[in-house]
């Protein structure tokens, strides 16, 4: 792949890049497709030095398409569709927003294709962003297994996280985020365990073990080995893209094909990004 309008520097083995030589709030459209292409290519993009407004970061995500849902999370007065993501310094001890490995909002019909996180405020040290490529998570698998998966369906939910019985309904979140819980919390979704990617053609795991609670046909005790196993294939070190961020810094990534974890692992700093998503369509099976 060739890049007219931009500069693009690969990340780690597992993909991601660095995308320079961009202004986002003046890019022409020859520019936001190179972006897409990228994104596609090496699945998570950071385009440092991006002082974005609320306002200029919704209209950029308008760019790739239509605002994603934003179920569980209330958005900003400056946007609706922007979400603030923040740890105050003084919430210690609690488990953060994104703190473990999950694909955004795969409960949905329509999870977001893209999302778009952008750095306000940060530590002085970690709070990375961790990624795991799914491509290479579901090539890793055995013949017989991959043959298996390709064939199936697994249910996902918002109950754990966002269900009236969640740490979430229980005082136990971060009082600094805008979290909303209740009994929609409980609607279940099938989606196909491998999903083929609308624009390269390619297979990816699609089993996280935050939303993921059961194969379809199956209870949830008989299935956790299985979503167990998958869950601690998919994110071995060699699919790892890791994201350390920089002030004005955005980054994009393809939940279609990645999982990822905010690293919990500046507490006593305050931390704060805005996030905006980008719809998808309803995964289809490999
Ligand atoms: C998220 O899961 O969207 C949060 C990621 C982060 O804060 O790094």
């Amino acid at each position: 792949m060739t890049y007219q309008k931009i500069q693009v520097k690969q990340l780690s083995g597992a993909g991601g890049a660095e995308i320079t030589g961009v202004d986002l709030v003046t890019a022409d459209d020859q520019t936001i497709a190179e972006i897409e292409s990228a994104l596609h290519q090496f699945l998570v993009v950071t385009l440092p030095d991006q002082p974005l407004d609320d306002v200029q970061l919704a209209r950029f995500t308008a760019r790739l398409g239509a605002f994603g849902l934003e179920p569980f999370v209330e958005g900003e007065s400056t946007h609706p569709n922007v979400v603030a993501v923040v740890k105050e310094a003084d919430e210690v001890k609690r488990l953060n927003f994104g703190g473990r490995w999950h694909s955004d909002w795969s409960f949905l019909e329509t999870p977001p294709s893209y999302t778009l996180l952008h750095a306000r405020e940060l530590p002085p040290f970690g709070g990375d962003t961790l990624f795991a490529n799914q491509y290479l998570a579901f090539e890793s698998l055995s013949e017989g297994l991959q043959t298996l998966l390709k064939g199936q369906q697994a249910i996902h939910s918002a109950r754990r996280p966002y269900g009236p019985q969640s740490h979430n309904a229980n005082g136990k979140h971060l009082r600094s985020m805008k979290i909303k819980t209740g009994p929609e919390a409980l609607a279940e979704f099938a989606h196909p365990m491998v999903r083929r990617h609308p624009a390269t053609g390619r297979s990816a795991l699609y089993v996280n073990p935050v939303y993921t609670i059961r194969l379809q046909g199956m209870t949830e005790d008989e299935s956790a080995p299985l979503i167990g196993f998958l869950s601690e294939r998919s994110v071995r070190p060699e699919f790892i893209i890791r994201v350390a961020w920089r002030p004005n810094m955005l980054t994009i990534w393809d939940n279609r094909v990645v999982q990822h974890l905010a690293v919990n692992d500046y507490d006593g700093h305050r931390r704060e990004l805005h996030r905006t998503s980008v719809l998808g369509e309803t995964p289809v099976a490999a």
